[in-house]
Order: structure tokens, then C-alpha cells, then sequence
């Protein structure tokens, strides 16, 4: 039966993790998979989730199953931080939300419920864009296409992005990072999202906002700004969220799809639509990471704790962003890299082509994604000289970047 499948390339982030556990230098430096890493290094289980935890395991007195919405205490926290206590929007019921596994099984979801609702929507995303997004959306049967968002300088091409946007038929759905956006470390600013949220508005289009860096750019409530304008400005919303990076939660696979509709009952429709969709793909996400959630919100010392190590989480990788830019600035005497302390989260793209991405890896044993975007979060505070002289040396070649199908241009 499977004799007609060929082998199907490696993921190419997944790749470059592989090939950093073969590679035995004691020098190896692992800036490719997007994960937060302290200054030993290591990705730590947040102290208030190990305390959690240790909660959990003392008092959990069933492994029942949740149901397809996921933990409903779960669901009401993230709603709550994504979208604040007193939204209009939650007020007059329009909102629901359901657990999922990871962000990506929101995303995912969010592209199943536009395949039902619409047979075939267009959808388009930044380029370039996170390489798992195209997959994520086309494995549901849409097509994804792009739209500009970025010119490899480090700056937006924001008037590009809202000329695109402009000729678009109503109905067409754009996907959105509403912070550190994922490859560039390049967002949109308060005033942009505003101008955003008129067109999408006047256009009848549908945002589908993907929220998996809360807390990590300019702060919880600060992250979830944009969130929080579309839901009040608009009559149709999707979020995907994503606890793996701000709890670091990775490995639990915790997300959430949260669905703002145009009143309350198209709200209940849509829920029962996403429990069905959820029921036929994986059935029920699993628990033990949203019951972390859930357990840190509801205690407020655990809370305090982990907002406490989140901020220390945003404030570090804002520390590197500067002190990696200054010893950048030193090594090329450029202002090239400068973009790289104005950026935010754990993300940013050098401009680096295959060809450098490959030398830094085989001479300087760093290992990048293959687009060039390394994630700030995994380098040390210190020694940053030695890293911007490995990246000088092989910053000749310019970049190629990822559009949203996958395609490298
Ligand atoms: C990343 O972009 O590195 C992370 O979101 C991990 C992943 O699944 O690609």
C-alpha cells in the first residue's frame, strides 16, 4: 500500500536541531528552534510551573477526559489575558474560546473552521512568515499566499502591506503576529495596527491573529494590545494562542483558538463547530499543561511568580537585542545591524544568505535557521564580540527569505 511514497524532506528547523546535537564542539551555539534559553544555555521549567506542578500531583484525584473544548478554567484565563477583563466583546458574549494542543493545533483549527464556513477562502500572511504557517493552513485545503510586509533591511514595508491589503475581495482572511513577529522581530506599531484595523474594517476582511509571544515584546497587556483592538473594531475575529514560550510550556503542547463573533448565538455556533472539528482531528487536546495555567492564575504568590520570570525573560532578551547590535556595529564599523536593538522578542533576520547560514555553521559551529532569522534568545548576555565577528565574517551573501507557501525568494 505505501510502496508509491517517497520520503519526504526533514523539516528544515527541525533539521538544523539535529544537526546541532551531532556536532561535538564545546564551542556549538544553538540559535536556530525558538525556544528561551537562560544564560547557562538551558530552556528552564518556569519556577511557578514546577510549583504548580507539584500542586497538581498532589491534588489532581482523576485523569477523567476534559471534552473537546479542552480545561474550561484554562480557556476562561486565556481569555482573559488575551483579551482583558472587561472587554465589550466578552461582555456581549461573542467570544468563546477552546483549548488546543499548541498553537499550532489552534492554527490548524482556526484553518479548519474557513475551509467549513467558506469552502475555500483565500488567506494571506507577511512575507516572509513562520515556515510552519503555510503548512498549518494549506493542510486544511486553503491556499496562502502573501502579502509585503518586510524589505530585508530591518524595516516594515507597512505602505506596500496596506496597498496589498487594500485590493483584496472582501471576505479574504490575513494572518497577523501580534507580537515579535516571527522571523523579522519586526511589528507593527500602535498606530499601525490602528490604520490596520480601519481597512480590515471598511474591507470586510478577517484577521486571524496569531498571539504566541505574550509577554516577550513590550510586556502581557502590552502584547495582547492589538488582540484587544480588533475584537472591539471588528464583528469577526480568530486568535491562536500559544502558552509554549510564555510558560514555557513547549513540550505540553498548550494553545488556544479564542473565536470573537458578530453577536452571541453566531459565538455558540462557532464553539460547537470548533468542538466538532477538534472531536474528528485529535478528539481532545491533552491537559496536564493548560491545568498547569489554571493552577498558577488562580493562586495569586504563583502568579506574582511567573510574571516575575516572564518580565526577567523580556528584559534579558532585550538586553542581548542591544549588546548583540553594539558588538555588530563594532565588528563591521556599519550601522547594518543596528534594526536588531529596535526589533522585539526572540527573533530577528540577519540578511544572511544559504551560503553564510552554511559557513557559520561549518566554521563557527552557530547554528541559525536556514532563512538567515537567529533567535536572540539563545545567546549568551556576554562574549558577543566573538559571535559578531563570526557573523561578519560570513555576512557578505544577502538573504533569501521564506514566503508564506514555503518558497524561498
Ligand atoms: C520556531 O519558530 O522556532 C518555533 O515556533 C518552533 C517551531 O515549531 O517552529
Amino acid at each position: 500500500m505505501f510502496n508509491s511514497l517517497a520520503a519526504q524532506p526533514p523539516d528544515a528547523l527541525l533539521g538544523v536541531m539535529a544537526a546541532y546535537a551531532a556536532d561535538k564542539s564545546p564551542q556549538k551555539l544553538d540559535l536556530g528552534v525558538g525556544v528561551y534559553r537562560d544564560s547557562n544555555g538551558v530552556t528552564p521549567v518556569m519556577a511557578a510551573v514546577s510549583k504548580a506542578e507539584s500542586e497538581l500531583l498532589a491534588r489532581q484525584t482523576t485523569k477523567a477526559y476534559v471534552g473537546a473544548g479542552g480545561n474550561r478554567a484554562f480557556a476562561a484565563v486565556i481569555e482573559e489575558m488575551t483579551l482583558g477583563a472587561g472587554h465589550p466583546a466578552r461582555s456581549a458574549g461573542r467570544v468563546v474560546t477552546l483549548q488546543t494542543p499548541g498553537g499550532c493545533g489552534a492554527l490548524r483549527l482556526a484553518a479548519e473552521l474557513l475551509m467549513r464556513a467558506t469552502g475555500g477562502v483565500r488567506v494571506l500572511a507577511s512575507d516572509p512568515t513562520w515556515p510552519n504557517h503555510g503548512p498549518l493552513i494549506s493542510g486544511a485545503g486553503l491556499t496562502i499566499e502573501d502579502y509585503p510586509y518586510y524589505d530585508s533591511s530591518g524595516a516594515l514595508s507597512f505602505d506596500a502591506m496596506v496597498d496589498t491589503l487594500e485590493r483584496l475581495p472582501s471576505g479574504a482572511v490575513v494572518l497577523l503576529q501580534a507580537s515579535c513577529h516571527n522571523p523579522t522581530g519586526a511589528d507593527l506599531s500602535a498606530a499601525q495596527w490602528r490604520v490596520l484595523a480601519e481597512l480590515l474594517g471598511r474591507r470586510g476582511l478577517v484577521p486571524l491573529l496569531d498571539l504566541a509571544y505574550q509577554g516577550l515584546a513590550d510586556g502581557l497587556d502590552a502584547d495582547a494590545a492589538a488582540a484587544r483592538l480588533l475584537a472591539a473594531e471588528l464583528p469577526e475575529l480568530l486568535i491562536a494562542v500559544s502558552c509554549s514560550k510564555n510558560f514555557g510550556l513547549y513540550r505540553e503542547r498548550v494553545g488556544a483558538i479564542i473565536a470573537v463573533a458578530r453577536n452571541a448565538p453566531a459565538a455558540q455556533i462557532l464553539m460547537s463547530h470548533l468542538q466538532a472539528l477538534a472531536r474528528r482531528m485529535y478528539s481532545m487536546p491533552p491537559d496536564h499543561g493548560a491545568a498547569i495555567v489554571a493552577t498558577i492564575a488562580a493562586n495569586p504568590a504563583l502568579r506574582g511568580e511567573w510574571l516575575a520570570e516572564l518580565e526577567s525573560m523580556r528584559l534579558r532578551i532585550g538586553t542581548i537585542r542591544t549588546r548583540l547590535a553594539l558588538a555588530l556595529k563594532t565588528a563591521t564599523g556599519s550601522a547594518r545591524f543596528d534594526f536588531i536593538a529596535a526589533q522585539r522578542g526572540m527573533f530577528s533576520l540577519l540578511g544572511l544568505g544559504a551560503g553564510a547560514v552554511e559557513s557559520l555553521k561549518d566554521q563557527h559551529h552557530v547554528y541559525v535557521a536556514p532563512d538567515g532569522r537567529i533567535n536572540i534568545a539563545g545567546l549568551p548576555e556576554v562574549h558577543n564580540e566573538r559571535r559578531a565577528a563570526a557573523i561578519h565574517a560570513v555576512a557578505g551573501e544577502r538573504t533569501t527569505l521564506t514566503r508564506a507557501d514555503g518558497q524561498r525568494v
